[in-house]
């Protein structure tokens, strides 16, 4: 019901308690009758406003539980998991970004690898199933109903390993969003977590991005967001630290995203972002997609939808519908609010929000509008931005502190004093850095391999 119906003045209290009151009726008669009137509408608004959300692990599932064969799952049904085709279908759920993302501990290793074999997978997963689409571009996320469409993220800048030769592979292969940070810093951007002890400050002054940082750590990090601006991809601050977002958001021309935070006045935890934050996302025309893991909804194990509403409300109030979206978290977490206990579950949280009188319209825009909104201006900027050419920004060696790095400027110099002892080989079948570049890769492969895993 459009609370502009209740919006004059006069008979106040009673009225303002109307809707709510026909609402938890019909529920009660739905109770009866075994069909919820508040579930219809909710599902109604869904039909019509299907969900585009903006994280999801369960390629981190698939790897984790299957080494990522494919073959040995169903994914219309997977009992194990709280995310499969069937129950997205009955969420209501047109569209998921699913994340591509490897652990903090392959930063400096195999962290490109694995995060090839992570795109790999999400690419097979929307490829292989008729019902799943895999999409690049705002158009075709918009017309790709009935299908579900999946949307890749990369998730953390370790994945990039410091390059955006990397930065710009990972678009052509159809990510269309990084995460800046997972749980580690890179040489370029800060985490929100103190846990993995990759490029700590000085002192562990980790909170001063921006000021504390050398400034080629600043270059780099602005050159990541222009480059992402160039591309077209969305920024995504979810894991940032406050001052990373802070300067990212200075920086970005583009709209940027929040794809699984909520807010830190609801609940304090450093995965959550402070109004102050808010008012900088409004000012960028963001999104913050709310997440819906217990630990970042009530600081705790246990949660409900209520409180999960109190983060809607409180971000609506702070910077306006406009600027919410949903980003469940979906398999990338352990404890979810009773009655959101997977993906099936989100029209429990729009019936909550219809409760709490939020219109059609702010809903419609929680639900797509806001992210396919966002995805636009990203791919406006991006037109814009059409006669930049690539960035040859490099980050300087001393900084990624990766024995597995080759110095190819060394490995030049070694090239032309062995050149004259090496026979000649037909040029066509034969790079000049062939051979040691060959042997050089065996010998950091074989370094690499013996590095122990923790
Ligand atoms: C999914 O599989 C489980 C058991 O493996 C079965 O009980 C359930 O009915 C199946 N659900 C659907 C929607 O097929
Ligand atoms: C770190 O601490 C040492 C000793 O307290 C101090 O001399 C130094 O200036 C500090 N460095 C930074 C970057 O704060
Ligand atoms: C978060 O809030 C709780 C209680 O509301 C308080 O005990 C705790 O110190 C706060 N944590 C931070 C980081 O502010
Ligand atoms: C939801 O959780 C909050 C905080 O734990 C609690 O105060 C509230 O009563 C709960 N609401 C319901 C409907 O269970
Ligand atoms: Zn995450």
């Amino acid at each position: 019901m459009p609370s502009w119906i209740f919006g004059g003045s006069g008979s106040g209290s009673f009225w303002m308690q109307f809707p709510r009151l026909v609402v938890i009726l019909s529920s009660l008669s739905g109770l009866v009758s075994g069909f919820s009137g508040t579930d219809v509408s909710a599902h109604d608004l869904m039909s019509k406003y299907p969900l585009i959300d903006g994280h999801n692990d369960l390629a981190l599932k698939l790897r984790i539980l299957h080494n990522n064969r494919l073959s040995q799952i169903n994914l219309h049904n997977v009992s194990k998991l709280a995310t499969d085709i069937s129950r997205l279908r009955a969420g209501h759920v047109q569209a998921q970004m699913f994340a591509a993302y490897v652990v903090c501990q392959a930063q400096n290793k195999d962290a490109v690898m694995l995060t090839l074999e992570q795109i790999d997978v999400i690419r097979r997963m929307c490829t292989e199933y008729e019902d799943l689409e895999l999409v690049t571009s705002a158009e075709g996320l918009k017309n790709s109903s009935p299908k579900i469409a999946c949307l890749i993220s990369v998730e953390g800048g370790h994945s990039i390993d410091s390059s955006l030769s990397v930065l710009r592979t990972f678009y052509q292969l159809g990510v269309r969003s990084i995460a800046l940070t997972h749980t580690c810093n890179t040489p370029w951007a800060e985490s929100s977590s103190t846990h993995h002890k990759f490029y700590q400050r000085e002192n562990n002054s980790l909170t001063y991005f921006g000021k504390l940082f050398q400034s080629n750590t600043l270059l780099m990090n602005q050159a990541v967001v222009e480059e992402m601006n160039r591309l077209g991809m969305i920024v995504d601050l979810s894991h940032s630290s406050w001052d990373t977002a802070k300067a990212a958001l200075k920086i970005s021309k583009a709209p940027v995203i929040f794809s699984h935070s909520s807010s830190y006045s609801i609940c304090n935890h450093s995965r959550n972002v402070p109004d102050q934050l808010l008012h900088a996302l409004k000012r960028n025309r963001g999104l913050i997609m709310v997440n819906l893991y217990s630990e970042f909804i009530a600081c705790g194990k246990e949660a409900n939808i209520s409180v999960v509403a109190d983060h809607f409300d409180h971000i609506k109030r702070v910077i306006g519908a406009e600027s919410v979206g949903i980003g469940g978290d979906y398999e990338g977490a352990a404890n979810f609010p009773q009655g959101l206990e997977d993906v099936s579950k989100y029209p429990a949280l729009i019936q909550e929000l219809l409760l709490r009188n939020w219109r059609e319209d702010e809903l419609a825009g929680v639900l797509r509008m806001n992210f396919l909104r966002v995805f636009e201006e990203v791919e406006r900027v991006r037109d814009e931005l059409s006669g930049t050419l690539p960035s040859e920004v490099q980050i300087s060696p001393q900084k990624v502190q990766n024995a597995c790095r080759l110095d190819l400027s060394h490995l030049r110099g070694q090239l032309r004093g062995h050149q004259s002892h090496t026979p000649t080989l037909p040029r066509a079948h034969h790079g000049p850095l062939e051979p040691q570049s060959l042997l050089v890769w065996a010998t950091v492969l074989l370094i690499c391999s013996l590095l122990p895993l923790y």
